[in-house]
């Protein structure tokens, strides 16, 4: 491998996030995106057992060499890499501290190594994490680190390492974050939430994933006391319950896909309710209609999209979600072989409207009979 063209200039220091264990990586005022890699070093004997988390971006590899000489006299030292996942920031120098020790073992999930292989380096020993039955990471001869899956944040096969012994979570880009220009500190602070914010609704998926990561994470014993991630500010104390509390609701990738459709379309979605609403009357009658309506909005799922004004019901707003849920109502009563042409019809008006198409019903033929009693 060659050297990155344009060497950043060095930090003056590894920091410390707890003990044996350091960020050393390059802190960039001028960047808005930091990237962490990070140094554990296990006392034992007769040698330490050194590992890197993350080995991060070739621009930082000259920060990163000089921060491992001078915590352990140099990356062959390091006995094991571990790999979140297979971005070039997470795994660019990967190919170099395997050239440096021939014995590196590496660690990551096969997901990722089936894509990360492609840098053409071979580690000396592949160890895979998160197989179903291997929920302890054993480094050098020692079981250290509980595995946490992390599907999709942000790729399938993402996994953070819980290392118990210093109560941090290595969570790769999971609670990583965009900084403000030249604000680089260390350690989280409650207002440095909107970086993670942003940086998660750039590249995270959906809530649902999120959620799923904080559940693992929440569950690990002991307590999560520390969370570093590879991205942005290290997540310690008070910040970590508040910093997962916050993960739980935002909205992120997906979720925010059906806003941005509302807010485009906004005219020729309601258009369409307006016709739906048309044709239920023709079928049903007004006031069936309307209870059908009043009904779903005295328990709020349509209540922002339309409202009964004396036994009408009028479209205040029209969006993808609004029409799925006004859908959801005039039908949930009716047989699955209306509810299916209900669906078709507007398949046709969405259709010819170049409208996205919500979510109508299950859009099965026929559902099975209930068995006899
Ligand atoms: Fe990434
Ligand atoms: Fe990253």
């Amino acid at each position: 491998m060659t050297t990155p063209a344009a060497p950043r200039p060095l930090s003056p220091q590894p920091l410390r996030i707890a003990p044996n264990c350091w960020m050393i990586g390059y802190r960039n005022p001028t960047s808005l995106l930091q990237c962490n890699t990070y140094l554990r070093i296990f006392d034992e004997a007769p040698r330490p057992y050194n590992v890197c988390i993350d080995p991060g971006s070739r621009y930082d590899f000259p920060v990163i060499d000089a921060n491992l000489s001078q915590l352990i006299g140099g990356i062959s030292q390091v006995n094991s890499i571990s790999v979140n996942h297979q971005d070039p920031d997470v795994i660019g120098n990967a190919p170099e501290f395997c050239a440096a020790n021939a014995r590196m073992s590496l660690v990551t999930s096969q997901e990722t190594w089936r894509l990360a292989q492609h840098l053409a380096f071979v580690p000396g020993r592949l160890e895979f994490a998160g197989e179903t039955d291997r929920r302890t990471m054993v480094l050098g001869n020692t079981p250290r680190w509980q595995v946490v899956p992390t599907p999709f944040c942000h790729f399938r096969g993402a996994v953070a390492f819980y290392d118990p012994e210093i109560r941090t979570l290595f969570s790769g880009d999971l609670f990583g974050g965009l900084n403000q220009l030249g604000r680089v500190h260390l350690f989280a602070e409650e207002h440095d939430w909107a970086g993670v914010a942003h940086f998660h609704q750039i590249y995270m998926p959906s809530r649902e994933v999120l959620r799923f990561a904080v559940r693992q994470i929440r569950a690990l014993t002991p307590a999560v006391e520390i969370i570093a991630p590879q991205h942005g500010h290290v997540i310690v104390g008070d910040q970590v319950g508040i910093f997962l509390e916050q993960m739980e609701q935002l909205l992120v990738g997906i979720d925010l896909l059906s806003i941005e459709l509302d807010q485009k379309h906004t005219k020729p979605y309601a258009e369409v309710m307006r016709e739906l609403l048309r044709w239920m009357v023709e079928i049903v009658g007004r006031e069936e209609v309307a209870d059908r309506v009043q009904n779903a909005t005295d328990d709020a799922a349509l209540a922002p999209f339309v409202k009964v004004v004396e036994g009408q019901v009028e479209v205040v707003s029209g969006g993808y979600v609004a029409l799925g849920e006004l859908f959801n109502t005039l039908t949930a009563t009716e047989p699955l072989s209306f509810v299916n042409e209900v669906r078709n019809v507007l398949f046709a008006w969405c259709g010819s409207r170049h409208l996205p198409v919500p979510p109508l019903g299950a859009g099965v033929d026929q559902v099975p009979e209930e068995p006899a009693p």
